[in-house]
């Protein structure tokens, strides 16, 4: 009697350490740590009235002039009226923290493609400019995005658990080389491309971005050269983060801030 209990405990412990392992937590800005809003000023928090969130968050978005936010096109495909944009407020139940604005105009990138996710960006323009809040400038130069390279991921999305809700997270985030992308299953197929993507992450699933970080910032050496854009899953091992590249649309997205 005591010898079956003691087998049937094992063969439990068996079964649930498999599930574990087979439903690992997938730690952004799984597997990040907490920033605060002082070292990323420009980093923004798109609210949408119909997000879910009890905190209305929906997506990221970065602030590139006073009145203007690049956020992803995927972000923003309802009326300016529904969006609102939080700046300087790491914690999102920090409700006298920070400033906030409506939106008052939205442009989608006209060659913005929800087949293969390409000119995945949005401009939005504010109600209330937040002046005096510093601006990330954008990377103009397509060699920026190279293997190698370690730039820094920002935002209020899902952590798996690994760090509070609804709170401003980073993440550096090596950059694995376009090759790297397109060569994982499903990716090119997906609209991966090299002249237009970022491929960053880890393969063995480390951290990512995730649900809610999309429209945030890419930084490296103090400009911004990608936005979140996708990923299968989150932090899933061999599948590392999509970035939308900012250089090779920086000419068209700087005539909608000026
Ligand atoms: N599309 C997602 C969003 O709307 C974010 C995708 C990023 N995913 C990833 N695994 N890097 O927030």
């Amino acid at each position: 009697m005591v010898k079956r209990a003691v087998a049937l405990i094992a063969v439990l412990l068996l079964s649930t350490t498999g599930t574990a392992a087979a439903e690992r937590i997938k730690p952004l800005v799984v597997g990040g740590t907490l920033a605060s809003a002082a070292e990323a000023p420009w980093a923004v928090v798109l609210t949408n009235k119909a997000a879910v969130r009890e905190s209305k968050r929906w997506c990221g978005g970065v602030l590139v002039a006073p009145d203007k936010v690049l956020t992803a096109a995927h972000c923003a495909g309802q009326a300016a009226s529904s969006y609102g944009v939080i700046q300087g407020r790491a914690s999102l139940t920090d409700l006298e923290v920070g400033r906030f604005s409506a939106v008052s105009k939205v442009w989608v990138h006209p060659k913005y493609d929800t087949e293969n996710n390409r000119n995945d960006f949005a401009v939005l323009t504010l109600a209330k400019p937040m002046t005096g809040v510093p601006v990330l400038g954008l990377e103009t130069s397509a060699k920026a995005d190279r293997r190698g390279v370690v730039p820094t991921v920002y935002g209020w999305g899902n952590t798996s658990g690994t760090g509070p809700e609804d709170t401003l997270q980073k993440l550096a985030v090596p950059d694995l080389g376009d090759a790297t992308c397109a060569g994982i299953d499903g990716y090119t197929e997906n609209g991966y491309t090299a002249a237009a993507n970022i491929c960053a992450g880890f393969l063995d699933g480390t951290g990512d971005a995730c649900q809610g970080d999309s429209g945030g910032p890419l930084v490296l050496n103090g400009r911004l050269l990608g936005l979140v854009s996708w990923g299968k899953g989150c932090a899933e091992p061999r599948y590392p983060g999509v970035y939308a590249e900012i250089a090779p649309v920086a000419k068209t997205l700087l005539e909608q801030v000026r």
